[in-house]
């Protein structure tokens, strides 16, 4: 697989009596998925990832191509599900700072994103960033109701109608939104843009491969076809409803037994920084599908080595309630030797010769060991590399895996009404009309 799963202290935290409970469990959890019976199964499409020679990944590619040829900045605009997977993929795929690289050495055009907060310093940035260069806009939202996307696309649509006039203006924005119905749908059209679909059957945080997430990665260079393959290969891989030929369901099911022994925190722990904005997208699917009706785990994010010099403390000898996930990546592609120096004033000739992945592999080993003895058990993620086949695997895992676990949880992992309460009360202070509670 291109993906190991393993948890190396299971017999500390698993009672064996347990196991056949959870088998059964699990079975159960995945003929709701697979039947398309249980709660939320309106929201099933991201089951059967899409084909690389789809007809929507095509012209995904070729809007993506366009793009690529007349922009040197794409600006994506979208939050939460519509946001979230486009920018895990790019940032993980694409070499830090690399927009200060010359541009026949980076993999597209930069992608900026708009439309993920409310903030006026943030917007004003980026559109200053931007004032110089060959803007295209990707608008994504299915719903087209989202205010902070919203509000950012009003803005950054009257800023490309000063910058380009409205004709042309028109032709530079793309809007990804339900392929039928919803607000943007119909502004798209009476503005004449030209428009991608998210299937109905795919929700939010499930739409990273779709044309939500494959258009702003296609645009940045990543290989879109690569990463559907590698997701197709996991729906075949974690088909299955058995617990020992099923990684994913082994994931999950020992998560949940976790969280019933009271590790009420889930923290990803990836020694690659370019993890980071992937686990913003890993906690926007854990704790959007999982914490309601009183109950769901955490879902926290951590970089190491970087955080064991600030979090790390608290992971060793705070409260015993949270168990880590912890990401490793085996191959990363890169080398760099640790040189030798004679009088060795830093003490580090010891490592003369090893490579600073060797000592990553070091320091993750070293935790892992740590962290278990301070009663935080570690589940084991192992990615063979890094590239799009075997993050469209990563994307798959996690998503079947919040699923199967939202179901083995007994709530709905497709819902999200928590979310409304807060638009509620901000749509009051507004004044928004019809908005008095
Ligand atoms: O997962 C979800 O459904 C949400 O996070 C949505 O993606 C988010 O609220 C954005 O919604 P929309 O695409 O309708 O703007």
């Amino acid at each position: 697989s291109k993906l190991h799963v393993e948890f190396p202290a299971a017999a500390m935290y698993t009672d064996g009596s347990r196991t056949a409970d959870w088998q059964a469990a699990a079975k159960r959890a995945h003929d709701q998925l697979h039947g398309r019976s249980g709660p939320g199964q309106e929201w099933l499409g991201w089951l059967d990832p899409p084909s690389p020679d789809d007809e929507e990944t095509r012209r995904i590619a070729e809007a993506a191509e366009e793009i690529r040829a007349r922009a040197d900045a794409l600006l994506v605009i979208g939050i939460g599900g519509s946001y979230a997977g486009a920018r895990a993929a790019i940032e993980l795929l694409t070499p830090p700072f690399s927009s200060q690289l010359p541009r026949e050495q980076r993999k597209g055009p930069d992608v900026y994103f708009l439309g993920q907060n409310l903030s006026a310093s943030y917007i004003n940035s980026v559109l200053s960033i931007l004032a110089d260069k060959d803007v295209e806009i990707n608008v994504v939202s299915k719903s087209g109701t989202t205010t902070e996307p919203a509000l950012a696309l009003r803005i950054a649509r009257e800023w490309m109608i000063k910058k380009y006039g409205r004709q042309e203006a028109a032709t530079r924005i793309i809007a990804t939104t339900d392929r039928t119905q919803g607000a943007l749908r119909r502004f798209a059209e009476s503005e004449g843009w030209r428009m991608l679909a998210v299937p109905a059957d795919v929700g939010g945080r499930y739409s990273v491969l779709t044309a939500a997430g494959l258009l702003p990665m296609s645009v940045a260079g990543l290989k879109i076809g690569e990463m559907l393959l590698g997701a197709q290969e996991a729906s075949v891989e974690y088909a299955m409803p058995d617990l020992d030929a099923n990684g994913c369901y082994r994931y999950a099911v020992w998560r949940n037994e976790l969280y019933r022994q009271g590790k009420q925190i889930e923290l990803l722990a990836a020694y690659e920084p370019a993890f980071c904005a992937f686990a913003e997208w890993w906690k926007q699917l854990f704790g959007e599908s999982e914490g309601k009706d009183g109950k769901g785990i955490f879902p926290a994010a951590a970089q190491f080595s970087t955080d064991l010099h600030s979090l790390g403390q608290y992971i060793q000898d705070g409260p015993r309630h949270m168990f880590e996930t912890v990401l490793w990546v085996e191959l990363t592609g890169s080398e760099l030797l640790v040189p030798f120096i004679e009088e060795d004033p830093d003490g580090l000739n010891y490592l003369t010769g090893k490579s600073v992945c060797e000592v990553n592999e070091q320091a993750y080993r070293g935790t892992i060991e740590a962290h278990q003895d301070g009663k935080v058990p570690n589940l084991l993620l192992t990615l063979a590399q890094l590239d799009e086949r075997h993050v469209g695997h990563l994307f798959y895992f996690f998503e079947k895996a919040c699923a199967l676990s939202g179901y083995l949880l007994g709530v709905n992992p497709f819902d999200q009404p928590g979310v409304e309460a807060y638009k509620g009360k901000m749509f009051k202070l507004l004044g928004k009309p019809g908005w008095t509670v």
